[in-house]
């Protein structure tokens, strides 16, 4: 049975209208962007939008950037969505020579030495990749959430995403972490197990460590870095948030 927002304390009153709103977004996107796909870094949010997806069965295919250096437990995600939907998560590799010639140059865990050095991996791991995902595509969909961080806190729903030439939507743009929990804890949807221990924001496994109470949800993600360069390039071209316009 489902909880009512009004069950769960902390759960923002506008629960309801807000997955309401977010299923309509989805509906929309099936219609009038297809093909559209969903990016999945397998974390809490993106398994919200998984199970709205798979349930309602709208074609928005579902992918993942692999970038080989994942935790475990996020792999592990990729059976549980299987198991649960019986659908398969397409993944997005590297390209194999680029991060040979990366690791070769400047060492496996060059990141830590500079923001560039860690751009530059992550340019190499998740940014060629999306481009690839990305090819031939209408729109693509996104977990992204305002209450994540400063530099979210201008996120629309629907933004025209010019360097990728395609509509991208954030349909959890409104949602709080309560709201997003809520959901997965009211719809039985399968999370990655990290979640229980400290890391409420999950990236690669070398760039994420766990947080202590109190601490910001971003702040176990590149904790070495200043906040203001904490984005990996998935949502940012030349130094720029990719928020050129909402369109409503
Ligand atoms: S990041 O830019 O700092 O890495 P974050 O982990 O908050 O982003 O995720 C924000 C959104 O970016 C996710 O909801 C998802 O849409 C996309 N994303 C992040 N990592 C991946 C990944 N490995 N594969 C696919 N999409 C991802
Ligand atoms: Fe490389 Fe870390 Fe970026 Fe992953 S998050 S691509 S390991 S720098």
């Amino acid at each position: 049975m489902s909880l009512t927002a009004a069950s769960t304390p902390g759960v923002d009153s506008h629960f309801d209208a807000n997955l309401a709103a977010t299923k309509e977004t989805l509906r929309r996107i099936a219609r009038e962007f297809t093909p559209a796909v969903f990016a999945s870094s397998l974390a809490a949010e993106d398994m919200v939008l998984t199970d709205l997806i798979l349930r309602s069965k709208l074609p928005i295919g579902i992918f993942s950037l692999e970038t080989g250096r994942l935790h475990a437990e996020t792999l592990g995600m990729l059976d549980r969505i299987q198991e649960t939907y019986g659908t398969e998560v397409a993944l997005f590799k590297p390209e194999p020579a680029a991060v040979e010639e990366y690791v070769q140059k400047n060492g496996l865990n060059a990141f830590y030495d500079s923001v560039e050095m860690r751009k530059e991996c992550c340019r190499i791991r998740k940014v060629e990749p999306l481009n690839r995902a990305l090819k031939d595509k209408k729109a693509w969909v996104t977990g992204q959430r305002r209450a994540q961080s400063a530099t979210r806190a201008e996120l629309h729903v629907q933004e025209d995403d010019a360097a990728h030439g395609m509509q991208k939507f954030n349909p959890l743009a409104d949602w709080s972490e309560e709201d997003v929990w809520h959901y997965i804890r009211s719809n039985n949807v399968p999370y990655n197990p990290l979640h229980d221990k400290g890391y409420p924001s999950i990236g690669c496994e070398p760039c994420t460590r766990a947080i202590q109470p109190g601490e910001d949800v971003r702040a176990g993600r590149w904790w070495w870095e200043n906040p203001e360069s904490k984005e990996c390039g998935l949502h940012v071209v030349d130094g720029k948030l990719i928020r050129i316009k909402q369109v409503s």
